[in-house]
């Protein structure tokens, strides 16, 4: 590669890294199943977390077992996984431990879910359109690994790869939030859309790498 063009690839990364878009109003839409089909959530996360909360919208009529939400770390592909089994359950799974929950829904309708985790108690929350499934715990005393590849759409078996096309998911996902701290007196504003500080990841200001058949859509049905 000649200078001028390695500096325009270096300074294109350097925009790719930082460029963020306001999604506000907007969804992915992965519109068919694939093992490759995928959007990159890009953070800066540095440090391990004690707590966290996340919480997205979304519509789809899969009923086979789908993958909403994967956070893997270099050691570990299963670090952080929203899941969901079938209709009427989800898994939440922290560190390759996993844990299930029961939800009584109405399908295919659209869902507001935040998940929450707090390493002192190891308690796990799961809340469904603002209202609290019955709480478990895992992980008790661990902590979630930095540096995450974050991916939706795709379930990872490894760090950034390993997809499985029959747990792809089909269907939209908007309003992703991230925070580094147990929301639970918040879940009710941000169910309404108010969002305080997301940290980690911010819908509004989202850096993201999408790849594969996925596309960029209003939000028709929240
Ligand atoms: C995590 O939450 C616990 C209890 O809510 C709190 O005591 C602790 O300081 C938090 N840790 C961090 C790193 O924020």
């Amino acid at each position: 590669m000649n200078k001028l063009l390695l500096w325009v690839s270096v300074l294109s990364g350097l925009l790719e890294v930082f460029a963020q878009t306001d999604m506000s109003g907007k969804v992915f839409v992965f519109p068919k199943e694939s093992n490759c089909a995928h959007v990159t959530l890009i953070t800066q996360l540095e440090k391990h977390l004690q707590n966290f909360t996340v919480c997205l919208c979304t519509y789809t009529d899969l009923s086979h077992a789908y993958s909403l939400f994967s956070y893997s770390i270099q050691t570990k592909s299963n670090e952080i996984i929203i899941f969901k089994p079938k209709i009427g359950e989800y898994s939440f799974i922290i560190g390759s431990e996993k844990i299930f929950f029961k939800v009584y829904e109405p399908f295919p309708a659209p869902v507001h879910i935040c998940a929450s985790w707090e390493s002192s108690s190891g308690i796990a929350e799961i809340w469904v359109n603002g209202k609290p499934l019955v709480r478990k715990g895992l992980g008790q005393g661990r902590s979630v690994g930095a540096h995450p590849m974050i991916i939706l759409g795709q379930e990872q078996d490894s760090y950034g790869a390993g997809f499985d096309k029959s747990q792809s998911f089909v269907g939209e996902i908007g309003d992703l939030y991230m925070w580094d701290s147990v929301l639970s007196q918040e879940i009710q504003p941000v169910y309404q859309g108010v969002y305080s500080k997301p940290n980690i990841l911010n819908w509004q200001a989202l850096n993201y790498k999408m790849q594969g058949y996925v596309v960029i859509k209003p939000l028709t049905w929240s």
